[in-house]
């Protein structure tokens, strides 16, 4: 599967490279592409050389490594294409820095199905909702582009003038400058908004960001069918007695665009247990999402402790480690901690002196904003899911994955 993805990304850019994108409005997507191919036939010597839009030198930069301080880490470094655009396979946190040996704070998330995320904000209850990151602090993919570029332990440039020196050595600066309208005397500030500009185009533009070609979308297109377990799957992932997924992770078609996004951006705080790595060995220090450290102008709101942006479920199992802070390798153990969180806690959290430490990735005083009801069960009630429920749920996550081919004829 993943190697198919591959293909698909790499005939895209080979055909939009061959029909030089003119003449079809210059978009880097797949149909767009497709479209432009039927003249590749017969180019005539005497065209003119394509002018590189936005969308493009965002395709460019988002796979170019010059531009942060290591010289060694480009966006895909982090964001694998054939990974969902999410952790490379086998990566723990992501190492970042000058010296490419940082290891950042939380797990890398997908970059697909980011479109309809909104800015941050709280709705008439009074609920977060919305915004880029795992605590929503970037309202937009262009303040998004900024906190890699120059966190220290990612890409690291350690100001703006140091990013602009890195632009202007790029081969292709003077299409950056082109395409964004700069003239050649473009300050570092306006270099700097065009290579975030261009990052924001490239992601809202190419459709490998929200393909929909999962084979819960050809279900969904009548075009084949589930498995009895995949059935069984997204059955119990939409009852509010069983997973209870559905009421965060959405599994209907979201309003405007027709596809469900197995998300609705919502916060929630799920105690997951805490990782045990570098970012976090000083016992002292708690990531807590909404309240800091990573944003601060929540810091005074406790009653948000604790809690992270619920993340789409497409692509997931392409994605693994998962939860903000990478604590879980396979979809078995989250949908297991899901089922038996506090029935079974000893499973998830370490034991001192025969006492489980529960929720140990959030200090004792926060532990109360921990999210109750379906799946969680009380201790001593029967779980809402059942092993059968849990293996069934698994199966159908496995449906989220893009590149679902209906086989030949069954069109
Ligand atoms: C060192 C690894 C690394 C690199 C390099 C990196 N990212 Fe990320 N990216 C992450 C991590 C980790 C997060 C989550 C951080 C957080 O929530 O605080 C993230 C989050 C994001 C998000 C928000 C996703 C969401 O669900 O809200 C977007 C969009 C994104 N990155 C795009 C980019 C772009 C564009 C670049 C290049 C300019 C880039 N990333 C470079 C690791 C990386
Ligand atoms: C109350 C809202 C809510 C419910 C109900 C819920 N989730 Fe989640 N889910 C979240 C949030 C929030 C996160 C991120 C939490 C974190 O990282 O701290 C998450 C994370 C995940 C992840 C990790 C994804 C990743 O990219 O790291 C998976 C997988 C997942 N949920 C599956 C499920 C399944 C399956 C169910 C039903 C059994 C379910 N969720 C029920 C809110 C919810």
């Amino acid at each position: 599967m993943p190697i198919r993805l591959r293909l698909v990304g790499l005939a895209t850019s080979m055909l939009a490279a061959l029909a030089g994108l003119s003449g079809c409005g210059g978009a880097s997507t797949a149909s767009d592409a497709n479209a432009g191919a039927e003249t590749v036939s017969a180019p005539r010597a005497s065209a003119p050389a394509p002018v590189p839009t936005l969308a493009d030198i965002g395709n460019r930069l988002f796979n170019e490594a010059s531009v942060s301080a290591s010289g060694k880490l480009a966006c895909a470094a982090c964001h694998v294409e054939s990974r969902g655009h999410a952790d490379a396979e086998g990566s723990f946190l992501p190492l970042g820095g000058v010296e490419g040996r940082h290891q950042g704070l939380r797990s890398t998330p997908s970059v697909r199905y980011l479109d309809q995320a909104g800015s941050f904000g709280f709705d008439a209850q009074g609920r977060a909702r919305g915004g880029l990151f795992w605590d929503g602090r970037a309202d937009t993919r262009q303040q998004q582009a900024r906190g890699p570029l120059f966190n220290g332990d990612e890409m690291a440039n350690v100001d703006v003038a140091a990013l602009a020196t890195r632009l202007r050595a790029l081969p292709y600066a003077g299409d950056l400058r082109a395409a964004a309208g700069l003239p050649a005397a473009a300050t570092d500030d306006q270099l700097v908004d065009a290579a975030v500009n261009a990052l924001a185009r490239f992601q809202a533009d190419d459709v490998r960001f929200h393909a929909f070609t999962s084979k819960f979308d050809a279900v969904q297109d009548g075009r084949t069918t589930f498995t009895d377990q995949e059935q069984r799957g997204l059955a119990a992932f939409n009852d509010p007695q069983r997973g209870n997924c559905a009421s965060c992770h959405d599994s209907r078609p979201a309003p405007g665009i027709g596809r469900a996004l197995f998300t609705n951006f919502s916060y929630h705080a799920l105690g997951v247990p805490r990782n045990r790595s570098q970012a976090t060995a000083d016992p002292a220090f708690f990531d807590l999402g909404l309240c800091g450290p990573q944003r601060n102008d929540l810091a005074g709101r406790n009653d948000l402790c604790g809690m992270f942006r619920t993340p789409s479920l497409r692509n997931v199992a392409l994605t693994a480690p998962y939860f903000h802070n990478a604590s879980f390798a396979t979809l078995e153990d989250v949908v297991a901690f899901y089922a038996t969180r506090d029935l079974d806690p000893g499973r998830w959290y370490p034991t001192v002196n025969g006492q489980v430490q529960l929720y140990d990735d959030l200090p004792a005083g926060l532990r109360t904003n921990v999210q109750r009801g379906a799946p969680f069960r009380r201790a001593g009630q029967a779980a809402a899911i059942s092993p059968q429920d849990a293996a069934d749920i698994v199966a159908f996550l496995r449906t989220l994955t893009d590149g679902f081919n209906t086989p030949a004829g069954a069109q």
